[in-house]
């Protein structure tokens, strides 16, 4: 993505939001939908895609591998999958490059996918991408049989191979390690089983199961979750899907109405998926007002409602590893809210962040104290002070979607104006936000 960095954006402080938001599709879904319509034996429509350039990665790599995506003019997208053998390559071909750009999901999903594939592959990402860690999905992998080369970061180079089935334990609870490790599972000969130390985002199994896809869930005595499949899965049949939208763009726009007076925004058609919904669970613990509306999707696949936010007075709270799971995404904005409750928020449990899209415990800490908020930086997490009174401030997205939405947020409740550095890096998962932010805040 090119850096425009040195051209800041102006934000206002706003005082109040209102009116009616349809969120963008859900990233995760979709990456995964692109994915499996790609090795799905036939025609997949996907409607309501996620639009930012994560997706666009993904999508760019199924074309690079072969696969025709063609844009409807309702604006669906129409995948022609070949089966999970249409991806395989002459092994004796150079490597095919494949570029995840800033993706993690992109890029550990192909992990999984490509590892089971006759032919070479070569994926690379961008600066930030190339830091990730992806050992964690390259070792669990290599039990399956996959032959890997490289080190923990990319660009790494796979060479497809006949998988056996094994039984891996995820070093992290991770959707994305999992996620591979299923996607290798069902392409290994024999029953495979993938522990977690905790559960976690469940969109693959999911849709695998809709699809007919030999998977089960399991829920170990001792916790976590175990994934079991009886591989290798003869075909998937093509779908339909209707991607819900997603609830870590919802938490943005939730969070602005809790914290702004007078304010209530409603959050149509978001996915209200368990693994996915704790920023809002926490909210709730917060004090906030949040009510959902469950409501018949087009499929039984995924649940999704409305969401409606109101202004809210908030209490701290104490969060630890349960509760970070099913927030991953949305802790650093947990942080920004936190700044406006009664007492000191802790957070713990939350060392992945170090190691997401930027070091968001350290992102999240220097935004916040930038913006004169009390925060201490801990080794899995943070300690936020409420009842802050914010200035404006200077800040940079430090490369990071989710930080540079968390100054937008910071910079809407801050007494005077700021400018952010890098907002465009929103453009990785929602490039309408500063739009919407616009739209909703208009009488403010
Ligand atoms: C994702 C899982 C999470 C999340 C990421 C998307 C996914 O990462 O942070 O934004 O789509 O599976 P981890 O699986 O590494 O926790």
């Amino acid at each position: 993505m090119t850096d425009h960095s040195d051209v800041p954006l102006e934000l206002v402080p706003r005082r109040r939001v209102a009116g009616a938001l349809a969120v963008p599709g859900d990233k995760s879904i979709s990456h995964r939908a692109l994915l499996l319509a790609a090795v799905s034996e036939g025609r997949c429509t996907i409607r309501n895609l996620a639009p930012g350039a994560d997706v666009r990665s993904t999508r760019a790599v199924c074309e690079t591998l072969g696969i025709t995506v063609e844009p409807r003019d309702d604006g669906a997208l129409v995948v022609h999958g070949r089966g999970l053998s249409g991806l395989d390559r002459d092994p004796g071909d150079r490597p095919l490059e494949l570029d995840c750009g800033n993706s993690g999901t992109t890029a550990r999903l192909l992990l999984g996918l490509l590892a089971g594939r006759r032919g070479r592959f070569r994926l690379r990402g961008d600066a930030s991408l190339s830091r990730r860690p992806m050992r964690r999905v390259g070792e669990p992998l290599v039990r399956f049989g996959a032959r890997i080369a490289g080190g923990d970061t990319l660009p790494l180079e796979i060479e497809g191979a006949p998988l056996t089935a094994a039984d891996v334990q995820a070093p992290v609870a991770s959707a994305q390690v999992k996620s591979a490790l299923v996607l290798a599972a069902l392409q290994a000969r024999g029953t495979s089983r993938i522990d977690l130390p905790r559960p976690t985002r469940d969109h693959t199994e999911r849709m695998l199961r809709a699809l007919g896809a030999p998977v089960r869930c399991e829920s170990p005595a001792g916790g976590g979750e175990r994934i079991v499949v009886d591989g290798p899965v003869a075909a998937l049949a093509p779908f339909t899907l209707d991607v819900p939208g997603d609830p870590s763009s919802a938490a943005f726009f939730a969070a602005l109405a809790c914290l702004l007076p007078s304010s209530r925004i409603v959050l149509d058609n978001v996915s209200l998926n368990p693994t996915r919904f704790g920023f809002f669970d926490l909210l709730e613990r917060m004090g906030a007002e949040i009510e959902r509306r469950p409501a018949d999707g087009p499929d039984g696949l995924e649940p999704r409602g409305a969401l409606v936010a109101a202004s809210s007075r908030l209490r701290a709270i104490e969060v630890d590893g349960d509760d970070v799971t099913a927030a991953i995404d949305e802790i650093p904005l947990l942080a920004v809210v936190a700044t406006q409750a009664r007492g000191r928020t802790v957070i713990r449990g939350a060392g992945e962040l170090r190691v997401k899209e930027s070091d968001r415990i350290r992102a999240t800490a220097e935004l916040l104290a930038a913006f004169g908020a009390g925060v201490r930086e801990l080794d899995d997490g943070l300690e936020v002070e409420g009842g802050a009174v914010l200035r404006g401030a200077e800040v940079d997205a430090v490369g990071d979607h989710r930080i540079a939405m968390c100054a937008a947020v910071l910079a809407a409740i801050a007494r005077g104006p700021s400018r952010l550095r890098g907002a465009h890096w929103v453009r990785v998962s929602w490039p309408g936000f500063f739009d919407e932010l616009e739209r909703l805040a208009a009488d403010g």
